[in-house]
């Protein structure tokens, strides 16, 4: 024990020194900015934070991670190691420092911030890693796609990201130890190729932001690109901005946003606004009081409860009368044809509008309501998600793309700008083009 102990003290004192230098340096800016990528090898589409993952102490890497804001923590594929400087981590792979069964944030992670499921099942309380024999911390994970739990093993992690001062990212700003899981690659069944983790941006006192010590705000503002170019990803940013897209090189997004507040559920580290009613053409159907209204960043799109459903799918027919119907492709129902006689029909169709709270409205206009299948065929992209489904609504990333949001936990609001192209720009117009600055 008292090896061990000695062990760690050593370490400790490598990894601070390592810091040292970086830690003098002082970032001039506190929002801080990563690339989003969209994946379309999978059944929906999904979306990753490009983040840099710091192993072995020096090597630096960058690494997928999708975006979950539901996730109570962040957890990836890696493996669990004592030693800090390994011969033996396999080539790669992410070999991290575990947290002991016996610290605090084991405790803490397992009890109140573990992924709250009936299908998993309970933890053993502490796992032997070979080597030196100390316990380490065995945490439920829950794979947002299959919803299947595994078991994973709490950790000492560094991720780094860059700041920026709204125009551009400046080069890469270290912080400290942050506590992630490591999962085995079996975690990660049905994600996209060359995701390997999950990014927590949840209420969680784990998630991601949580960590960011020199944010000013605790702000998420995120941007999902409806293209999978990686040479123009979405963004996604932590900080309060301000926030810049080309061509619009003076003004800043947020003068975009209309608010909402967030609601907060005892049950759900995710987050939750109030649909009052769904306008299409200026007819209004109501959402009942106790039908609540979820946002998601894994659902591809936005999910109706049967009732609701039913209505949005009527009004929007007898709005959309004059344009002829194809078969419907499955998870859709409502299909219309965009060729007829070899020529292409417009797709003139009214915007959808979420009423909330305070008068403002979400406007879903053509780009985040109509998915085109192929080239002849497109659907209205809402689904029907059962009679029972337990939220009323749940807005999905379709809806989300090109669409600028703000979750605000500072000041526990939403904001949403409603589609970008309206404004001429896109999630695909924030200039990665890096400016380097030395430590
Ligand atoms: C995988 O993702 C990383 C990080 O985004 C990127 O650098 C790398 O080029 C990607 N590899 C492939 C094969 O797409
Ligand atoms: C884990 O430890 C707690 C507290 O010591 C105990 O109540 C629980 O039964 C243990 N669980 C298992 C699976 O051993
Ligand atoms: C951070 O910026 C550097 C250039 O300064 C770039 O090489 C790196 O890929 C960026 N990291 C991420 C995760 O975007
Ligand atoms: C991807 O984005 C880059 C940078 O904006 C652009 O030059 C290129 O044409 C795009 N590629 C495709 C296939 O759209
Ligand atoms: C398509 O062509 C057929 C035959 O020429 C015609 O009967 C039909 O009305 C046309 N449909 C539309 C929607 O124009
Ligand atoms: C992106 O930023 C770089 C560095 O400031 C600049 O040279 C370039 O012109 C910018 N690109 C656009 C499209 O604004």
């Amino acid at each position: 024990m008292l090896l061990l102990l000695q062990f760690f003290v050593l370490l400790l004192a490598f990894i601070s020194q390592e810091y040292e230098s970086i830690a003098q340096y002082v970032p001039p800016y506190t929002t801080m900015v990563s690339p989003v990528h969209k994946h379309i090898d999978v059944a929906t589409p999904l979306y990753s934070v490009q983040i840099d993952t710091l192993w072995e102490i020096t090597r630096i890497t960058p690494a997928n991670f999708l975006i979950d804001i539901d996730a109570p923590f962040i957890w990836h594929d890696c493996i669990q190691q004592w030693n800090k400087r390994p011969v033996s981590c396999p080539m790669y792979r992410r070999c991290i420092f575990p947290v002991s069964c016996e610290d605090l944030q084991c405790t803490k992670v397992r009890s109140y911030y573990s992924y709250k499921n009936p299908s998993c099942p309970p933890e053993t309380n502490s796992s032997r890693l070979p080597g030196l024999g100390s316990c380490s911390c065995p945490v439920n994970v829950m794979n947002p796609l299959t919803k299947s739990c595994t078991q994973a093993l709490l950790n000492y992690d560094d991720l780094i990201v860059n700041t920026t001062n709204g125009r551009n990212p400046f080069n890469a700003f270290p912080f400290s130890t942050l506590n992630a899981a490591c999962a085995p690659s079996s975690a990660f069944k049905y994600f996209p190729a060359n995701v390997t983790g999950v990014m927590a941006l949840s209420l969680s006192p784990y998630a991601f932001q949580t960590f960011f010590k020199q944010a000013a705000k605790k702000i998420l503002a995120l941007c999902l690109p409806s293209s999978r170019n990686t040479s123009a990803p979405g963004v996604l940013f932590y900080g309060d901005g301000p926030y810049y897209f080309h061509p619009h090189s003076n003004v800043d997004i947020t003068s975009f946003l209309s608010y909402t507040p967030l609601l907060e559920r005892l049950d759900s580290f995710g987050y939750f606004i109030r649909v009052n009613a769904i306008v299409i053409k200026q007819r209004s159907i109501e959402i009942p009081t106790k039908a609540t209204t979820k946002l998601s960043t894994t659902k591809a799109y936005t999910t109706l409860r049967t009732d609701i459903y039913n209505r949005v799918v009527r009004r929007f027919s007898k709005v959309t009368k004059r344009i002829p119907l194809a078969k419907p492709v499955t998870p859709f129902k409502l299909c219309f044809r965009t060729f007829v006689n070899g020529t292409r029909v417009g797709l003139k169709v009214p915007d959808i509008s979420f009423s909330l709270q305070d008068g403002k409205k979400w406007i879903v206009s053509t780009a985040n309501s109509m998915k085109q299948i192929t080239k002849y065929v497109a659907c209205l992209a809402f689904v029907d998600g059962g009679a029972t489904s337990e939220h009323g609504i749940e807005i999905g990333t379709f809806q989300f793309e090109d669409n600028f949001v703000v979750f605000d936990l500072e000041k526990s609001t939403f904001g949403f700008s409603s589609s970008l192209l309206k404004k001429q720009t896109s999630c695909a117009n924030f200039n990665f083009t890096s400016i380097k600055r030395w430590y």
